[in-house]
């Protein structure tokens, strides 16, 4: 049976009630695409209710604990914990009213990511991961995939966003991996869900150049507690410096750098 430390029931909570205010505004966004306006600047107003949302849950039970959220910076309390929260991941499908997108909050402590939830609040989907406790879709253990031919697997990826250099290699790499394999390539636009799914074994690997962060921070536990690998793209675990990452199934990490790098 799943037991859920403090920690994570906190995490849990906070995500619960911050999801509420997510799936009613997205409700709305259908009848904003419509307007004129368009729905970019509600879209703006829901990030920052969800965030400020998780922040007061998650600082009225952990009163002492430093905060980094997308939105609004740094809150610099206690050093050795710190929330690492995006509040919405996956905004521009949120905005298109494409119903794929998690509110994502990692636990460091002394700069490892010790915990890490991504909720999908319109599949209920609540993806949870504590160090050394295993990985859990809901209550259910997770465990990345284990194909381990590369023409098996189904990849991840995002991007390319920011400036030409990145596209440029961005590119590269994503024609590198059309031309020599036949594997089949996905874009869902949820850095975050990506990695959850890769923890799920619902796809094989993901990979992307310049995230931030709060993008990868509770994925990187799901994927290491399922079972997964979380590297840059040289096999090395730098990932947390350059925000490049490389997560695998246990099987593919090595034919995916090569790939990655040819
Ligand atoms: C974005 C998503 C997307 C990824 C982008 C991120 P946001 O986060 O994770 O999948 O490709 O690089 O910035 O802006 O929706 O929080
Ligand atoms: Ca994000
Ligand atoms: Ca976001």
């Amino acid at each position: 049976m799943k037991l859920n430390s403090a920690n994570i029931n906190v995490m849990i909570k906070a995500c619960r009630k911050a999801s509420k205010i997510l799936i009613r505004d997205f409700g709305e966004i259908e009848k904003l695409q419509v307007s004129i306006k368009g729905p970019g600047d509600f879209v703006t107003a829901a990030d920052k209710k969800v965030e400020k949302i998780l922040i007061d849950e998650l600082q009225k039970a952990r009163p002492s604990y430093s905060i980094l959220s997308e939105e609004i910076g740094e809150i610099n309390n206690d050093e050795s914990f710190r929330w690492i929260i995006d509040p919405i991941d996956g905004t521009a499908n949120f905005l298109h009213g494409i119903p794929h997108f998690g509110i994502s909050v990692g636990l460091e402590q002394n700069k490892e990511i010790v915990c890490g939830i991504i909720y999908d609040p319109i599949k209920d989907e609540m993806f949870t991961a504590e160090k050394g406790n295993g990985a859990y879709l809901n209550n259910q253990r997770m465990r990345v995939s284990s194909r381990s031919k590369l023409n098996d697997c189904i990849i991840f990826t995002g991007g390319p966003k920011h400036s030409a250099k990145n596209r440029d290699q961005s590119l590269k790499e994503y024609n590198n991996f059309s031309s020599k394999t036949s594997i089949p390539i996905r874009k869902l636009g949820s850095a975050s869900l990506d990695m959850a799914y890769v923890a799920a074994g619902r796809c094989d690997g993901f990979w992307q150049r310049n995230l931030k962060y709060w993008d990868i921070a509770a994925g990187i536990i799901l994927v290491k507690e399922a079972g997964g690998f979380v590297t840059d793209f040289k096999g090395e675990s730098k990932y947390i410096e350059n925000k490049t990452i490389l997560v695998t199934n246990a099987r593919i990490n090595k034919e995916m750098i090569e790939v990655l790098n040819s």
